[in-house]
């Protein structure tokens, strides 16, 4: 990693371990970190810059590792802080950089400090949540009736009567983020990772962090009480100076989800995030319309506060998009099918291949969740009563589904991920998606991201313009020598006169690009 490398996160490719599914090593049946660490060569091979790495601090796992209660540890799940130091020491020998994830809105009810406030009412930890008594005569009624992040109610009453507010789970208590003490203990968390050599930080439901005090109903003219309050601005501030007092090349990246735009952009000024997910195209519909409006939209909205873009089609809380893709409403979802949509993994297939050369090529860093590279589709088979997401209970919807442990070897599950019955079950169809089935197979999943994202390194991208090949199809060049054509219209296309294909995400027919296709050409000038 070279100095004028310092701002990699403008174009990095970032792969998302989810711990819990990428390799089992100690035979629980778990993901660790020592399976990471022994099977880093995948992401060596696969070229990608960086890893975020989801929770992997010790949790009860109500929510996967979301509720967090100590930031400064591992969980015995997933090892020790030693193996976690020496895999951030061998992902940077191997070229790859380390983002951990962080979730300060809420914390575990199991971290000492929500203990402590529970002990006793005159604890002075109590202010570091929102206690706050009951509504009624009797106190019985909840605070507010803010509708939960998971649906469900957001305040549990205590046994001294009194009610706490939590926008997840119950066992996600929020953090009130105006006491002073919350503020600096996650400044010293942050320094915590950096001084451990982790180059970035992704921030866990970014937005959310600061609530209206006086807790007024979410009404239509106030449908924000605890998103996106203004204040939330001066935490981000704060921990900026802190990543750069470490040289400038340590980044911070946020769980942003905000249809407006212009306050989305206000968290990428330059004194706040380095950059922040794109859900916004992540949520889109395969269509070639709203696919444009929607790469220009986020163009435009960093492009005024001079942010890099993110490209992002999955993650441990979506329906996988090969899934997505092979429905009728391809548009984003928390799924776990139990209506029996009808998908055409087939036809799902060919657009993540699709998907993987544009997401690849717009201008900005990308992000791959992982399973992506192998093409795998959600499992929407799994038996309700194996379903472990909290979002069940409360919602009706699991996120299980895009979090089955990864496939590597073999024709049957568990696929080499573990020696033991996997937490979650892989489907048998898995056997043909392994990483081993797909290495060396140019027409596999794998090896068109091990090319795309190759190519993409001695590719000299430059500047981007949207090419005009007729309203179903989705082209632009980056400079003069490149382009990306993507055709989403029902019938095959002429590609546009060019040198030579550089990659194509399926078979061409002849001159022209089938349906669903997309091809990297080199331009005639
Ligand atoms: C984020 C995470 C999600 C988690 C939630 C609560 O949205 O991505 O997995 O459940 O925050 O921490």
């Amino acid at each position: 990693m070279s100095e004028n490398d310092s701002q990699w996160w403008r174009d990095a490719v970032i792969y998302q371990v989810y711990p819990r599914s990428y390799a089992d090593a100690n035979g629980d049946g778990v993901g660790d970190i020592a399976g990471i660490r022994a099977r880093l060569g995948h992401l060596r091979d696969l070229g990608v810059d960086a890893i975020w790495m989801s929770p992997w601090y010790p949790s009860p796992m109500a929510d996967a590792g979301y509720d967090v209660a100590d930031f400064r540890d591992i969980d015995p799940a997933f090892g020790t802080l030693a193996e976690a130091e020496a895999l951030v020491e061998e992902a940077h020998e191997a070229g790859i950089r380390m983002i951990v994830d962080i979730v300060p809105n809420h914390i575990s009810s199991e971290h000492p400090w929500f203990k402590a406030a529970l002990a006793s009412p005159d604890a002075p930890e109590r202010d570091y949540f929102w206690f706050r008594p009951g509504r009624g005569e009797h106190g019985d009624e909840m605070p507010t009736d803010w509708r939960g992040e998971f649906g469900g109610t957001t305040w549990t009453r205590t046994g001294d009567g009194s009610w706490y507010l939590h926008l997840f789970t119950p066992e996600q208590p929020d953090l009130n983020w105006d006491h002073p003490d919350v503020r600096a203990e996650f400044e010293s968390i942050l320094r915590f990772w950096f001084d451990r050599g982790v180059d970035g930080i992704r921030i866990d439901s970014a937005a959310l962090l600061l609530k209206d005090p006086e807790l007024p109903e979410v009404l239509d003219d106030n449908p924000h009480p605890f998103h996106d309050l203004d204040g939330v601005h001066e935490v981000y501030r704060s921990w900026r100076r802190v990543a750069d007092s470490y040289g400038g090349d340590r980044a911070l990246i946020g769980e942003v989800w905000m249809p407006e735009v212009e306050r989305f952009a206000n968290y990428l000024r330059p004194d706040e995030l380095h950059a922040a997910f794109n859900f916004d195209f992540l949520g889109c519909a395969w269509d070639p319309r709203l696919m444009r409006e929607c790469v220009d939209r986020t163009l435009d909205a960093h492009a005024v506060v001079g942010a890099p873009t993110t490209w992002v089609l999955s993650n441990h809380d979506v329906t996988r998009h090969v899934t997505r893709y092979g429905r009728e409403d391809t548009t984003f979802s928390f799924d776990n099918n139990l209506d029996g949509t009808p998908v055409d993994l087939e036809l799902g297939t060919r657009r993540a291949r699709a998907a993987a050369l544009l997401s690849l090529s717009l201008p900005g860093a990308t992000y791959i969740y992982q399973g992506e590279e192998l093409g795998l589709w959600e499992n929407e088979n799994i038996p309700p009563e194996q379903f472990q997401d909290p979002m069940w209970g409360r919602r009706g919807h699991s996120r299980d589904g895009c979090r089955v442990p990864l496939p590597w070897t073999g024709d049957e599950a568990p696929f080499g991920f573990t020696t033991a019955t996997p937490w979650l079950p892989q489907p048998a169809e898995w056997k043909d998606r392994t990483a081993q089935a797909q290495t060396g197979d140019p027409s596999s999943m794998l090896e068109l991201y091990r090319s795309a994202i190759a190519l993409r390194r001695t590719e000299s991208f430059a500047d981007f313009s949207w090419l005009e090949l007729g309203r179903d199809v989705l082209a632009f060049c980056r400079g003069q020598a490149f382009a990306c054509v993507v055709n989403m219209s029902g019938a095959p296309i002429a590609l546009p006169a060019h040198q030579s294909v550089l990659l194509a995400s399926g078979p061409l027919d002849g001159d022209r690009l089938p349906p669903d296709t997309a091809v990297w050409l080199r331009m005639t000038s």
